[in-house]
């Protein structure tokens, strides 16, 4: 799909009250050059200007690829966020034709603030007798296995020493740089449990992992490695045919360990199916006649072609990818820039 270049520039448009960072907010208004879009900007810049006038500036910070998961917005979203928790807090918006559907026109402005998340903050802040904790590394959750091999050779590359990780016996917590980040080794589906919760603050994985299960986490930079395909495959009538496979009326059933691809992948073909979910193997699947397909990775085609498996169809390209946790890109941004300039070159 061919995304024009302001889209792809909004997910990475998040920076903090800073005259540098609030002047790149003008990319946006030059690279599309219009006139609704340099109005918005404007505004962002005005309300950051006076709340940082006002002595909040150390707690501010923008993200043009903030999504609001209700659609009734009809303007700017915000979160307010807290040490010591991965997600947000306090969020709202500007809704200006939400009452209207209630009976009455009234503009207005409103947020919610999940009051348990705060209560067991204070809580845990009693237990530690009031001493504030040192705030520590940027910890980093990295997908175990190919993954790993892959990471660690980049990260050499870029001069900091992994012999630790090389040789770690059966150590999973892995300080490197002098301490300046930790690596700790997890599997894929774990990456992204850890990062959702801020117990990481960014994870390598794949994006296949992401597809499945990554809808609350920050996708910052594709590393480039790792590449694989994300496909239907099955036995050798259907090869490249997706059409007969999804055709007739026989509902077909595919076996997969990314349930919610295969779901969205056949709903997007308007065909009814059914998923059955395997942890391994699972070309297995199609042989055994328990399924009529299988939705999987593909590396090097060597597992299909030699258990008499053609594919079908390619869903989409897969590779490794930087994901952050939400809360961390705002409250650590500079320690997470750094890292992702000086450490991934990215
Ligand atoms: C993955 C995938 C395929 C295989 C594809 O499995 O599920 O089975 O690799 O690679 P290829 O195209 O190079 O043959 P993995 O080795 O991770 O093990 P698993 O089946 O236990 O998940």
């Amino acid at each position: 799909m061919n995304i024009p270049k302001p889209f792809k520039m909004l997910p990475k448009m998040f920076g903090n009250a800073s005259d540098e960072d609030l002047a790149s907010l003008d990319r946006l208004t030059d690279e599309t050059g219009s006139e609704k879009i340099k109005e918005i900007i404007d505004y962002v810049k005005t309300i950051i200007v006076k709340l940082k006038q006002k002595g909040y500036g150390e707690c501010l910070s923008f993200d043009l690829g903030l999504v609001g998961r209700l659609d009734y917005y009809t303007g700017i979203i915000f979160g307010g966020f807290v040490k010591g928790l991965g997600h947000s807090v306090l969020l709202g918006g500007r809704y200006d034709s939400l009452t209207e559907k209630f009976g009455r026109k009234l503009a207005a402005t409103g947020f919610g603030v999940t009051v348990d998340d705060i209560f067991d903050l204070l809580k845990d802040k009693k237990d530690e007798s009031g001493e504030s904790k040192p705030a520590r590394p940027v910890r980093i959750a990295l997908t175990k296995g190919r993954l790993e091999t892959k990471t660690v050779e980049m990260l050499e590359k870029n001069g900091i020493d992994c012999s630790s990780l090389i040789n770690k016996g059966r150590k999973l917590v892995f300080p490197l740089d002098n301490g300046r980040f930790e690596v700790m080794l997890v599997k894929s589906r774990d990456v992204i449990t850890y990062v959702e919760h801020g117990v990481c603050d960014l994870g390598i994985v794949g994006s296949d992992t992401i597809a499945e299960y990554g809808s609350s986490v920050y996708e910052l930079a594709d590393l480039g490695f790792g590449k694989c395909r994300m496909v239907l495959a099955g036995t050798v009538k259907y090869k490249n045919d997706p059409e007969t496979f999804f055709g007739g009326y026989s509902k077909k059933v595919i076996a997969t360990k990314f349930v919610n691809v295969a779901k969205r992948y056949a709903a997007s073909k308007k065909a009814d199916v059914e998923t059955v979910s395997i942890e391994g193997s699972v070309e297995l699947a199609p042989i055994l006649g328990l399924a009529d397909g299988i939705v999987d990775i593909v590396e090097t085609g060597d597992t299909l072609r030699e258990n008499g498996l053609e594919i079908i169809e390619e869903i989409f390209p897969v590779s490794a990818r930087i994901v952050a946790n939400i809360a961390a890109t705002k409250l650590r941004k500079k320690e997470i820039d750094g890292i992702l300039s000086d450490v991934f070159k990215v």
